[in-house]
C-alpha cells in the first residue's frame, strides 16, 4: 500500500526530530500532537515508538493476534489498523482487571505504560484487514421476512396473517410473542398434548419460532373470521372473574397469560375442556375450568370471540441498515472511526465482534454506552452487525508528520 511507503520515508525524517501524529482516515478533526491528554499519547507517537511496538508485538503477541496483526484466531480480533488511543486504553483496562480475559492479562502484566503506548501506536500503524465474505446470507436476514415465510406452512389452518377461518382453530395474532412461543414450546415437548401441532413445529428451530411469533404479533388484529354458537350477553356476566388476568376486554397484559379478545369460540370450549379435562395442563386455569359447565363455557367463548383484538406491544425490530446508522455516529462510516479512543469495526472479525456484544450484554465487557446499545439486540440481530460489520471495506490509520516537539 502507498501508506507503508509513506510511514517509511516519515520514519527517516523522525530521526531528525519531528513526531508522528496518526490521523484517522477521512482528516476529521484530531486532537492536537502533544495534547495534554495522556489517553492520547499513542496517537503522537514517533517512528522510533513504533519500531519499539513492532519488537514487542514479534515476541509477545503475533503468535495470537498474527504476524501484522492479522488474527487467524477464533474470538482473538484483527488489531491491525485500529484506532491508536482505542488500542492503549484496551490495554490499560486488561492490566487493571478492568476488562476481563485472562489470556491478556497475562499477556501485559509485566508491561510497563510506555511500552503499551508503542504497541498500541505500532499495531495501529499496521495495514488493516481485508473484509471477510463469510457468512453472507445472514446479514440479509429479516425476522418479520423470515417468520412470514416460515409460517407460510400454517396459513392453512390459522388463516392468512394469523386470523382463523376454521372453527376450532385458534386466532395466532393479537398474542404476545413470549405467549406464542411458549405454546410451540409445550406442544413440542409434549407439556402440551396435541399431536398434530407437535408434528406441524417438529421441523421448526428455536430461532424460527420467535420470528413467527414475531410476525404474527404485527399483524394487524381482526376477530377470527368463524362463528358463536352461545349468547354472549350471558357471557360476559360469567366472565367476570376472568379479567383480572385476561384482562378488560380480554387484551391481556402480561405475556404469559394470553389475550381471548376475537378469538375462535370453538377453539376458547375446546381449551376450556381441555383444562377441565386435564389433557392441557395449568394448575390456574383446571380448578376455573372445573366449576364451568359447557353451556356458560359456550356463553363465555361468544363474549370473548365478540371483542375487538389488540396489538400486543412489541417494536418493530430495526432491519441491520437501521442498526448501523444509529452504530455508525460513534464508530464512523461504516464501522470507520475517526475518534481514535472508539474502536473501528470495519473488517474486524465476525465471530470476535459477535462475542464483544454479548459480553457488554451480559456485563462481562464493562462499559455504560456499550451496554445500553446493546441491551435490546436479539441474537440474530447480533448476528447481522457482526456479519456485516466483517464485510465492510477498513480504512488505515494514516500517520502524518507534525513539526517537533
Ligand atoms: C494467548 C493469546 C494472546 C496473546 C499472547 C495476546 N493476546 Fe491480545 N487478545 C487475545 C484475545 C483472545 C483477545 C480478546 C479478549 C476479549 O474479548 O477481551 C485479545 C484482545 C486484545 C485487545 C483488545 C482489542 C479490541 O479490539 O478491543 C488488544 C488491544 C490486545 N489483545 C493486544 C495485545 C497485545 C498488545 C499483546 C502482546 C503484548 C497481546 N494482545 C497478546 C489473545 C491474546
Ligand atoms: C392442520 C391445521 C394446523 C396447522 C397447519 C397449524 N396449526 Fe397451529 N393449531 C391448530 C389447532 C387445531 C390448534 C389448537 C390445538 C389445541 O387445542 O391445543 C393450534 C394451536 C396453535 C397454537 C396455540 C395457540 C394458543 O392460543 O394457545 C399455536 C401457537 C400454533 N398453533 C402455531 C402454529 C404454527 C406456528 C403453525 C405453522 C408452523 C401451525 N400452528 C400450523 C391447527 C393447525
Ligand atoms: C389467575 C389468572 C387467570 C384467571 C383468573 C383466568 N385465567 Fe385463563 N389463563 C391464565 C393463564 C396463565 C393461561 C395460560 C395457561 C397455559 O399456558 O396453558 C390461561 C389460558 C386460558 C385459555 C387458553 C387460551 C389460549 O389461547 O390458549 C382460556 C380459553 C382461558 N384461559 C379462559 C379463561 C376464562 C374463561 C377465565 C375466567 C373463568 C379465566 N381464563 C381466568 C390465567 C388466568
Ligand atoms: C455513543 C457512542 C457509541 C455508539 C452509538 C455505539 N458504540 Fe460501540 N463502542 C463505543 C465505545 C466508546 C466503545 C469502547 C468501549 C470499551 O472500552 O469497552 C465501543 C466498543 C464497541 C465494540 C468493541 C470493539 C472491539 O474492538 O472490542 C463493538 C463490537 C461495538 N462497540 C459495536 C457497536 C454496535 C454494533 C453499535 C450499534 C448497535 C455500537 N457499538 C454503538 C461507543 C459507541
Amino acid at each position: 500500500m502507498k501508506r507503508s511507503a509513506q510511514t517509511l520515508i516519515l520514519a527517516l525524517v523522525l530521526a531528525t526530530g519531528m513526531t508522528i501524529l496518526a490521523y484517522s482516515p477521512n482528516g476529521a478533526a484530531q486532537p492536537v500532537a502533544n495534547s495534554p491528554e495522556d489517553d492520547l499519547r499513542a496517537v503522537n507517537a514517533s517512528s522510533l515508538d513504533i519500531a519499539e511496538g513492532k519488537r514487542l508485538a514479534d515476541a509477545s503477541c503475533s503468535s495470537c493476534h498474527g504476524a501484522k496483526g492479522i488474527s487467524n484466531n477464533k474470538g482473538t480480533p484483527h488489531l491491525a489498523g485500529q484506532r491508536p488511543a482505542y488500542l492503549h486504553l484496551e490495554l490499560r483496562a486488561y492490566q487493571a482487571g478492568a476488562r476481563g480475559s485472562p489470556v491478556m492479562q497475562a499477556a501485559v502484566k509485566f508491561l510497563s505504560d510506555d511500552a503499551l503506548v508503542k504497541v498500541a501506536a505500532y499495531y495501529a500503524s499496521l495495514d488493516p484487514a481485508t473484509p471477510s465474505n463469510t457468512r453472507p446470507t445472514a446479514a440479509k436476514l429479516d425476522p418479520v421476512q423470515a417468520g412470514k415465510a416460515a409460517a407460510s406452512g400454517c396459513a392453512g389452518c390459522h388463516g392468512e396473517g394469523g386470523v382463523s377461518k376454521t372453527a376450532g382453530v385458534p386466532n395466532l395474532i393479537g398474542q404476545d410473542p413470549k405467549f406464542l412461543v411458549g405454546a410451540m414450546q409445550a406442544y413440542k415437548s409434549g407439556q402440551r398434548k396435541n399431536d398434530m401441532m407437535k408434528t406441524m413445529l417438529a421441523a421448526v428451530s428455536e430461532t424460527e419460532m420467535g420470528n413467527i411469533a414475531l410476525y404474527y404479533a404485527l399483524q394487524k388484529p381482526a376477530r377470527a373470521q368463524t362463528t358463536a354458537h352461545g349468547d354472549a350477553a350471558a357471557g360476559k356476566t360469567a366472565a367476570t372473574d376472568c379479567g383480572g388476568c385476561h384482562g378488560d376486554h380480554g387484551v391481556s397484559g402480561s405475556p404469559a397469560t394470553p389475550s381471548l379478545a376475537g378469538q375462535d369460540a370453538d377453539y376458547l370450549v375446546d381449551a376450556l375442556k381441555a383444562y377441565k379435562g386435564g389433557t392441557r395442563s395449568d394448575e390456574t386455569m383446571k380448578s376455573l375450568a372445573a366449576a364451568i359447565e359447557e353451556p356458560a363455557m359456550k356463553n363465555i367463548a361468544a363474549y370473548y370471540s365478540s371483542l375487538q383484538p389488540q396489538p400486543p406491544k412489541v417494536r418493530k425490530p430495526l432491519t441491520t441498515a437501521e442498526w448501523v446508522a444509529r452504530c455508525d455516529r460513534c464508530h464512523g462510516v461504516n464501522g470507520n472511526s475517526t475518534d481514535p479512543r472508539f474502536p473501528a469495526l470495519a473488517a474486524q472479525r465476525a465471530d470476535y465482534i459477535d462475542k464483544v456484544l454479548h459480553a457488554y450484554q451480559k456485563g462481562e465487557r464493562k462499559n455504560t454506552t456499550m451496554a445500553a446499545m446493546a441491551f435490546g439486540l436479539t441474537d440474530a440481530e447480533i448476528d447481522n452487525l457482526a456479519t456485516y460489520y466483517a464485510q465492510q471495506k477498513a480504512r488505515a490509520v494514516v500517520f502524518i508528520t507534525q513539526p517537533g516537539k
